[in-house]
């Protein structure tokens, strides 16, 4: 559960790395900057408050002309007022191209997702990719719409705001910098410190989510072996290390907190000292000092802000480095750049040389098919036999292209499968799977998934396409349900058996009318009468199409016309079941390891 993600962890350097979210701003970016620039000119408003203390200080409370004290306080307020207007205009400004921007990354991820090879998703746990579609995106766009946005301003701040300090005072001012020195030590040490923390923190809510994911998803192993509490166990484990890497993060902020705000008030302290040698001395007015320690006081609060904002911007930058990790990720299953479309449609099937090896696999290793050759006539069902884990759903996924073969090649209709664009070759070459996947949707949806020429069908026409496959497959208990093939099925169909979902899947890769049938043994979970029902239809179809499928049970293998054996990566054997009883060893132990009461051998052999 806790295997480290494949990702590339592209850390691109802190600047480069932030800016790879521009992309995705687009036009928003003009706001950002009208946002910037907004938020700089509050901040101008707020420098502006100790000018007007000056001049306050130097005239009138100085006694020379007591009538204008109202208007300088006026003036103050009226600063005020303009600093609030405008830190409540960057707000309006910067909210909509904050939540634009978080879309534009969440449909960027999920278009990326659906694009990637199943290799891909093989290699990836779900919730290191829902944290990193959600949390991390998220804290973008906080980033973008706050963090980014007051980080360039408050910086552009404290500049004007140390230039303004130089000319009430040079040397004050140069104290003051001077003093503030430490400030940078503990801001670069932080940095580095706070980077790697919330790149662990991320990670680690990374497999906290895996950890719900994969407890509500198999919610009935769990129960139903009495583990509920120890998958319980689990998950405070992984949120307990999650929980620790965010005390450390807020431990780490708080530290430079606490340096932010103690470096100033020194550096304060010594200006003072300073700043009142220099009025003794005649150097300096007491409205000058008085300006000096408002505007100090003005950018404390900037100065401050600057570990909060610097965090955020980590985060934000470790959020973009993990969701780069997937967007970065190659598809290397596409399209080819000048697609063929062959002029016979007779549905044969070649396997030349076949050759695939999973990337995790050790290097020296012989790969796990390692040179096919295996030729499914047009109209011929192929049935493929081999023990468990001898590589037949690889072998089944290839024709579609779910992976690619690592070498060789295999020829539908005598052109390479590479040739075709994908949605051509997988309207040709339709799946059906073991382990049947539906969709909270309808079951008409459902079955209808691979007819896209029907999408704009009328009802009656659907219907004709729908009920035949229903029937096929021996679903018509669709007809049952509350609603018939209207209704909605579960998540993932959950509340469907394990036959009926099968069948259902089945209903879809014969609804789809392919040229080439490939089947992972769909029938395993059907009790033996239904199976025979279905596999009785099953011929009908498979009579004029091309199959090849896998089969787990002998009842299947009498579907087929041929068999072809799997055997240490190669097809050991090929030709009819009985051929192969005849001459073939491996496959009579094969056989027989599938068929448990050993009734179908002897009959077959004594026959
Ligand atoms: N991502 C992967 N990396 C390495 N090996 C894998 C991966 N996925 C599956 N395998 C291995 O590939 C082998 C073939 O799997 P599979 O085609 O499902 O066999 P079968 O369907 O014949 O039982 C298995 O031994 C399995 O452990
Ligand atoms: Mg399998």
């Amino acid at each position: 559960m806790n295997t480290p993600q494949p990702s590339s962890q592209s850390n691109s350097g802190l600047f480069r790395g932030l800016a790879r979210v521009l992309p995705f701003a687009g036009s928003d970016s003009v706001r950002l900057v009208i946002g910037m620039a907004i938020a700089l000119v509050s901040s101008g408003f707020a420098l502006g408050i100790p000018i007007a203390l000056e001049a306050l200080v130097d005239g009138p409370l100085s006694g020379n002309d007591p009538s204008l004290v109202w208007p300088a306080v006026g003036v103050i307020a009226l600063l005020g007022l303009f600093e609030a207007l405008f830190v409540y205009l960057r707000r309006v400004t910067v909210l909509t191209p904050g939540t634009r921007i978080d879309s534009r990354i969440r449909n960027a991820i999920y278009d990326h997702l659906q694009n990637l090879p199943v290799a891909f998703h093989d290699k990836w746990q779900s919730g290191q990719l829902l944290s990193r579609a959600h949390t991390d995106v998220s804290l973008i766009r906080r980033w973008v719409s706050f963090g980014l946005i007051m980080l360039v301003a408050n910086a552009i701040a404290i500049v004007m705001g140390v230039a303004i300090l130089f000319t009430w005072s040079p040397v004050l001012a140069l104290v003051f910098l001077v003093c503030s020195i430490p400030m940078f030590v503990f801001g670069s040490r932080f940095r580095s410190r706070f980077a790697g923390l919330s790149r662990a923190a991320q990670d680690q809510w990374g497999d906290v989510a895996t950890a719900v994911e994969e407890s509500v998803h198999g919610i009935r192993v769990l129960r139903s072996f009495g583990r509920g509490s120890d998958s319980l166990e689990r998950f405070a484990e992984q949120a307990s290390k999650g929980k620790h890497l965010e005390v450390v993060k807020g431990r780490a902020r708080a530290t430079l907190g606490f340096w932010l705000v103690w470096i100033p008030d020194l550096a304060l302290a010594a200006c003072l000292l300073t700043g009142v040698w220099l009025a003794s001395e005649g150097d300096l007015t007491t409205g000058q000092i008085f300006a000096f320690f408002a505007t100090a006081a003005v950018l404390a609060g900037p100065i401050e802000s600057i570990g909060y904002l610097l965090a955020l911007t980590l985060e934000a930058h470790s959020g973009i480095n993990r969701i780069f990790d997937i967007l970065d990720e190659k598809n290397g299953i596409v399209d080819p750049e000048s697609p063929t479309t062959p002029k016979n449609h007779s549905g044969s099937l070649i396997f030349e040389n076949v050759h695939f090896s999973h990337d995790s696999a050790q290097p020296g290793t012989p790969d796990l098919l390692d040179g096919i050759n295996l030729e499914i006539r047009p109209g011929e069902t192929m049935a493929l036999v081999g023990v468990t884990g001898s590589g037949k759903t690889i072998l089944t996924a290839l024709p579609g292209r779910l992976y690619d073969v690592t070498a060789g090649r295999i020829l539908l209709d005598g052109v390479d499968i590479r040739e075709f664009d994908l949605v051509t070759l997988r309207t040709r070459v339709a799946m059906a799977f073991e382990d049947a996947t539906l969709f909270s949707d309808s079951v008409r949806n459902n079955v209808l998934l691979g007819r896209h020429d029907l999408r704009d069908a009328t009802r009656a026409e659907s219907d004709a396409v729908l009920n035949q496959a229903l029937s096929i497959a021996e679903a018509e208990f669709v007809f049952d349900l509350p609603e018939g093939a209207d209704t909605v099925i579960g998540e993932q169909g959950l509340s469907l058996s394990g036959g009926q979902r099968q069948r259902l899947a089945l209903a879809r890769a014969i609804a789809a009318a392919p040229e080439v049938l490939v089947l992972d043994d769909p029938l395993s979970a059907l009790d033996v009468e239904t199976e025979a029902r279905v596999e009785a239809a099953l011929r009908k179809v498979l009579a004029t199409t091309t199959a090849l499928v896998v089969a787990h049970r002998p009842s299947t293998v009498m579907l087929a016309d041929r068999v072809a054996l799997l055997d240490n990566g190669v097809i050991a054997a090929v030709g009819t079941h009985s051929e192969l009883l005849a001459t073939s060893d491996r496959y009579r132990h094969v056989i027989s390891s599938l068929d448990a009461d050993g009734k179908f051998i002897s009959t077959e052999v004594t026959a």
